[in-house]
């Protein structure tokens, strides 16, 4: 299979995200040219059992730090274990390489720890899991958790290099391959017609994993994410928060029944919510967001909330968001397939209906 390259070009930022099957050999060379006095492989203990020793070997990793599998290992304890670890070691200066080899978790907390080390150390993105090769891993955000919060304590830190090793795919669990795919849909429905179309026409292969189909259309997400990254890199022109769509829901969800759901199921029940709302107040025509909706059943992820999630509840949880700016909170919309913007929004019953799906209360 062909290695494609996708470039991020962000000046001085600048880097490639790198996408094939068997990518050691690139990362070893990239590895090599980076000339490194160090190099911090951080992975967990679900991937690292099955991929470490090989990526170690191909880049001739100093050391390997292994953190727990999950979401729990983003906080500022396993941050300050890593920088324990990491000093003990005395070798530790500007010219180290860190290599995040994992999911969202690995490579969010990895990148925060090259990001606040030393003042901002190079680091190289190589996601193993589906959610982090069509998202995380592209763009630069890492953070961390707090008790009031996700992603609350962060840094935009751009990686030197991703590589997209779609190998690795194969050894992440099916509930979580299936539930990164309400990413893949969400970037179809903010990008455009074309996007949406092939991954209607992939719907099985993508479901048996079939590599060719795979690689197009992960360098697809990837394509649409690094030209947003490009034109905001900091989410400050409101194009790179159009992202978010169907990520306000997703939150609460995540927030109310942390257990619950994996991070793509909360966001495709946040999508379902999201539709209804741009049915309603962004002019999108129900027969496309019903295309959307049915898209998402067909790659079998949940639709409906939870029946106990209450309007009180969710109202309350949305108040302490991010995007808040008085009583409104900033929804991403869509009015057409590719067409996403915001829009401010009172937290109010008619409002929670609408998300809810449940009809005015
Ligand atoms: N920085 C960003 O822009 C951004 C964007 C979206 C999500 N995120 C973050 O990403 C995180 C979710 O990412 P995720 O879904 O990858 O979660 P994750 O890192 O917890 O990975 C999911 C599970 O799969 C396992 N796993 C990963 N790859 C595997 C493989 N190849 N083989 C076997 N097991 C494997 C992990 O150990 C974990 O148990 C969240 O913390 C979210 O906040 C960040």
């Amino acid at each position: 299979m062909e290695v494609t390259r996708v470039p991020v070009s962000l000046g001085e930022r600048s880097y490639d995200v790198v996408i094939g099957e068997r990518l050691l050999t690139e990362l070893r060379a990239f590895a090599e040219a980076a000339r490194p006095t160090s190099i911090f492989l951080v992975t967990d203990s679900n991937v690292g059992p099955h991929h470490a020793e090989a990526v170690q070997n191909a880049v001739v990793a100093n050391h390997v730090l292994t953190i727990p599998a999950g979401e729990n290992s983003k906080s500022l304890a396993q941050l300050e274990a890593l920088y324990d670890q990491v000093f003990a070691t005395r070798q530790l200066d500007r010219h180290a390489l860190i290599i995040a080899l994992g999911g969202g978790v690995v490579g969010d907390l990895a990148g925060y720890l090259a990001a606040t080390l030393l003042r901002g150390l190079r680091y190289v993105q190589v996601p193993t899991s589906l959610l982090a090769m069509v998202d995380s891993s592209v763009g630069g955000k890492t953070a961390i958790n707090h008790a009031s919060g996700k992603n609350l304590i962060g840094a935009f830190h751009q990686p030197a290099a991703v590589f997209c090793d779609l190998h690795f795919l194969q050894t992440l669990p099916e509930r979580e391959y299936v539930s990164a795919l309400a990413e893949v849909v969400k970037t179809a429905a903010i990008s455009g017609e074309e996007l949406l179309a092939a991954v209607e026409h992939g719907v099985a292969a993508l479901l048996a994993r079939e590599p060719e189909t795979l690689q197009r259309l992960v360098e697809a997400c990837i394509r649409f994410k690094a030209e947003v990254v490009m034109d905001d890199e900091r989410e400050t022109a409101g194009l790179r928060a159009t992202l978010n769509f169907g990520h306000t829901l997703a939150h609460v969800l995540e927030t109310l029944f942390p257990q619950r759901y994996l991070h793509g199921e909360a966001v495709a029940i946040g999508l379902h919510a999201a539709l209804r709302l741009s049915v309603e107040r962004a002019k999108l025509k129900p027969a496309l967001a019903e295309r959307v909706a049915a898209l998402l059943n067909a790659l079998g992820l949940p639709a409906e909330p939870p029946a106990e999630l209450t309007a009180d509840a969710m109202l309350q949880v949305m108040q302490g968001d991010k995007k808040r700016e008085g009583h409104a909170v900033h929804f991403v919309v869509i009015s057409e397939i590719g067409e996403a913007g915001t829009l401010p929004c009172r937290l109010d019953d008619a409002l929670a209906a609408t998300l809810l799906g449940r009809g005015h209360a």
